[in-house]
């Protein structure tokens, strides 16, 4: 198989995972460039993979590198796609990995989606949740019971510590931040949502007390999702605790089956006749990276569980929850 030329942009918080998993995958990718305002971060990064060719920003790596690269993977704050990376690297023809929310622009996504349709390009978001061991059973199970009931979703703790998240206008808020794994897991699980209703609160975090001054992100907030089979998800996002853990995951309850998934470390099915209690085996951002490597090295899309334009639905969905939070009134979807 052929060793595939990567491209860092971004080389924070979360790119560490994905370059522990190309550490792992030494024989099928080759990192040859990264790029980071941050000179510490580009030049770790740069070390970690023995790489020459080391650049600021994604502008310059793209002008000298782009040509010569297989992929890109893309992990940068969620204003920092307004820059435009992710539209160059499809108009050039560049398969590329993107993290999650792929911009809180969302007329910009659109034409993302389209400029990689037009190039038939396989890309991936990093809607880690879908590639997990743990929800390869649920899909597994769950066809085997009749589908209808309710879901309590959550996803509770506290404020990151990324200077990006203390204004809800570079984070999107929780709910698109965050939660959005939930959300993206709900529509993996239960197909497109029928409407949207969220509340949202402030007042417990306050701003330049126990957070940035600029703090403006919603302290809680509820969302209420309808799908098809009188499925109701309600998913609650959190940002305001200190010291304790709340549970955080899906509890989804079927007339004859419970689905306690424990957000990235248990499952338990309970039926009348049973209690399972199930360990999470895999890293599923090592799954995750791995399936766009073999995508792009065979070019089989079909290993890819999230695209952008399926990512896409979930950031739309996460979006018009705020917009419900704003007017008050219930989002409902066209079908
Ligand atoms: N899938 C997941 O589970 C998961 C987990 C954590 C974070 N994320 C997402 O990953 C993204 C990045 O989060 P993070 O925690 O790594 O943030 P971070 O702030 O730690 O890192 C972002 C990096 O991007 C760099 N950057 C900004 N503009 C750039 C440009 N034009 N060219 C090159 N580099 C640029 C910044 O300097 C910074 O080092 C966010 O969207 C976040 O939601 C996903």
């Amino acid at each position: 198989m052929k060793k595939l030329k990567i491209g860092l942009i971004g080389c924070g918080g979360r790119a560490q995972s994905h370059m522990s998993s190309f550490v792992k995958m030494s024989e099928d990718v080759q990192v040859v460039a990264v790029a980071d305002p941050i000179e510490q971060r580009r030049m770790n990064a740069a070390k970690m993979f023995g790489c020459e060719h080391i650049y600021r920003n994604h502008t310059e790596l793209l002008d000298d590198e782009g040509g010569n690269l297989d992929a890109l993977v893309i992990c940068v704050e969620p204003t920092a796609h307004d820059e435009g990376m992710e539209l160059r690297a499809a108009e050039m023809g560049i398969p590329f990995l993107v993290e999650k929310p792929m911009t809180l622009d969302l007329d910009l996504a659109d034409r993302v989606a389209a400029a990689i349709e037009a190039k038939g390009l396989i890309t991936s978001v990093g809607f880690q949740d879908r590639y997990q061991d743990l929800t390869d059973i649920i899909m597994a199970e769950m066809p085997k019971h009749k589908i209808g009931g309710l879901v309590y979703g959550a996803w509770v703790g506290g404020i990151p510590g990324v200077w990006w998240w203390q204004k809800k206008s570079d984070c999107g808020g929780q709910l698109v931040e965050q939660n959005i794994h939930l959300v993206d897991e709900l529509r993996y699980l239960f197909g497109e949502p029928l409407s949207v209703y969220a509340t949202a609160s402030t007042g417990i975090v306050k701003p330049g007390v126990n957070s940035w001054k600029e703090y403006d992100t919603d302290d809680h907030s509820t969302a209420v999702i309808r799908f098809e089979n009188n499925i109701t998800a309600t998913l609650v996002s959190g940002c305001y605790i200190t010291g304790c853990r709340p549970r955080c995951g899906l509890y989804i309850v079927l007339e004859d089956i419970i689905f306690d998934y424990r957000l990235r470390n248990n499952l338990i099915i309970e039926t009348p006749k049973e209690t399972r209690d199930i360990r999470r085996m895999a890293d599923q951002t090592y799954t995750l990276d791995e399936a766009f490597i073999k995508a792009v090295q065979t070019g089989d899309k079909s290993l890819i569980r999230s695209d952008y334009s399926d990512a896409l639905k979930s950031l739309k969905l996460a979006f018009a929850a705020n917009k419900s939070m704003e007017t008050g009134e219930v989002i409902y979807f066209d079908r």
